[in-house]
């Protein structure tokens, strides 16, 4: 694994980014000394990443994190397992014995308690926090705090105003904002990265805020989204959809066979409401949609059938799909954002993080050079 500080990479962060840019990403660097830049993470997607993708990428020089998972006893399980595979990468301080990844942890209406034995028994790096009120990921941060000081709360928001309550109620280690081109559920009134990255850090900036570093997630496949995040004031990026063609991702293969399949995100994919009424009374707030492949139940919401009849079409369709050929994305909700179109293969986790971080390294490095 190369050094972080590497000269190449002490080069190429002091010629591209600014002063206060690069001391947040010395900071995130000091957080995770196994972490190589440009910073790459794996989303914590729910059931699909495992300690296997997560080990995996944090042994590429990504932080590999672990999906939400509400059963305490299958999260000690994953967090064990974890532990043994990454038992030889150095964190930081020494004495902290932290666990070299991020916990995704969902905050709407989940019980803080319930978590914190194990939280204080594994001591992820990051504690990933999504999909809340203010008010809740402030009564999260606090108590994760207590338990595992050392740990580091990351903070996924998809809104400019959502972003500077948490900056200011929570002072998060890091805030990952996510563009509405994400896989899976987010804001429904969101922007892409594109405007949402740059009005974040200049709200945040107006307030004084300078020390947060900002994390992309949203439409990110490859070297060139990465870097692009980077200039639009990004200190490292997140990626799910692409990592839906990790081999380590756990993916039913029919869910695998779509999104490789798909072609067009655009068109492709959409966001809405749909993929979680399908199945019946809707628990996400009304300020969350999420991002699926299109599939029957979008199309029959589009003809204006209600929702009590999408569902008794998805049973039917369930039903016929014992006998007869269903498309599976037409029985299923499968979460995939707008780069779905660019997913073509599966490979190795350490293949994608390493692949795309030495594109985005010379997508940087050329920057530099001409601009
Ligand atoms: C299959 C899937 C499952 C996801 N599950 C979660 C989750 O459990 N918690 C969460 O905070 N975000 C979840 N997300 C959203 C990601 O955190 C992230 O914002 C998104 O994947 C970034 O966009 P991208 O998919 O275009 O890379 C999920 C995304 C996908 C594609």
């Amino acid at each position: 694994m190369t050094n972080a500080s590497s000269p190449f990479q002490k080069l190429l962060l002091s010629s591209v980014l600014s002063p206060r840019r690069m001391s947040n990403i010395r900071r995130l660097i000091q957080d995770m000394p196994w972490i190589q830049t440009p910073i790459i993470a794996n989303a914590p997607m729910s059931g699909v990443a495992t300690s296997e993708l997560a080990a995996s990428v944090t042994r590429a020089g990504g932080l590999g994190q672990i999906g939400f998972i509400d059963d305490m006893r299958i999260l000690d399980r994953q967090l064990e397992r974890t532990k043994h595979l990454l038992r030889d990468i150095k964190t930081t301080p020494k004495d902290a014995d932290l666990l070299p990844i991020g916990v995704g942890i969902i905050a709407i209406g989940g019980s803080v308690s319930s978590f914190l034995h194990l939280l204080e028994k594994h001591k992820p790096a990051v504690i990933w926090l999504s999909f809340g009120e203010t008010t809740e990921f402030a009564h999260w941060t606090r108590n994760i705090r207590n338990v595992s000081p050392h740990t580091k709360v990351w903070i996924q928001i998809g809104s400019v105003s959502a972003a500077l309550q948490a900056a200011q109620a929570c002072h998060p280690d890091a805030l990952v904002l996510q563009g509405s081109d994400a896989g899976g559920h987010g804001h429904a009134l969101g922007s892409s990265v594109i405007t949402l990255v740059p009005e974040v850090a200049d709200a945040l900036h107006d307030n004084d805020i300078n020390e947060i570093p900002l994390i992309a997630a949203g439409g990110i496949m490859d070297g060139r989204s990465t870097a692009a995040a980077m200039m639009l004031g990004a200190s490292g990026v997140v990626m799910g959809t692409r990592f839906l063609g990790a081999e380590e991702a756990n993916l039913p293969s029919d869910y695998r066979q779509e999104v490789l399949l798909a072609f067009d995100g655009g068109e492709s994919t959409v966001r809405s409401r749909v993929f979680d009424e399908m199945w019946g009374p809707n628990p996400w707030p009304e300020v969350y949609d999420g991002r699926c492949l299109r599939n029957a139940c979008y199309e029959d919401l589009q003809k204006g059938l209600s929702g009590h009849d999408i569902r008794a079409r998805l049973y039917l369709n369930l039903y016929k799909a014992q006998t007869e050929h269903i498309p599976f994305k037409d029985t299923s909700s499968l979460w995939a954002g707008a780069g779905v179109g660019m997913l073509k293969r599966i490979e190795k986790a350490r293949g994608i993080v390493e692949e795309v971080r030495s594109v985005a390294k010379q997508k940087l490095e050329h920057a530099s050079v001409y601009i």
